[in-house]
């Protein structure tokens, strides 16, 4: 389904079905987590990460962490 929730998926795996709605959005949210979460795997990287602020501990702190990297990157 495409945003307005029209079907343009197919498939012919016995049983498989297209992704619905919902489902489609929580992938489109895990997915923007992982354009940077997908670099945790890499140990050594993610330790420079977690030393520019120190280890976040909520939510509010990983949002002044996402700002203060969107902020230099446009500098
Ligand atoms: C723009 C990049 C970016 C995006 C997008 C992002 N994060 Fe993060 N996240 C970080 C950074 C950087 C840290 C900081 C690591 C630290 O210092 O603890 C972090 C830390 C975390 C932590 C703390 C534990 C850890 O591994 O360091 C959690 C949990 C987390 N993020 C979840 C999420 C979730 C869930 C989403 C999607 C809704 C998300 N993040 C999206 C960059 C991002």
């Amino acid at each position: 389904m495409n945003e307005i929730g029209k079907q343009i998926q197919a498939t012919n795996h016995d049983g498989a079905r297209p992704f619905n709605r919902e489902e489609q959005e929580r992938i489109l949210r895990v997915n923007t987590c992982m354009s940077c979460h997908k670099y945790n795997a890499d140990a050594e990287f993610w330790k420079k990460v977690t030393d520019v602020k120190g280890f976040v501990k909520n939510d509010k702190m990983h949002k002044e962490m996402i700002e203060k990297v969107f902020m230099e990157c446009i500098k």
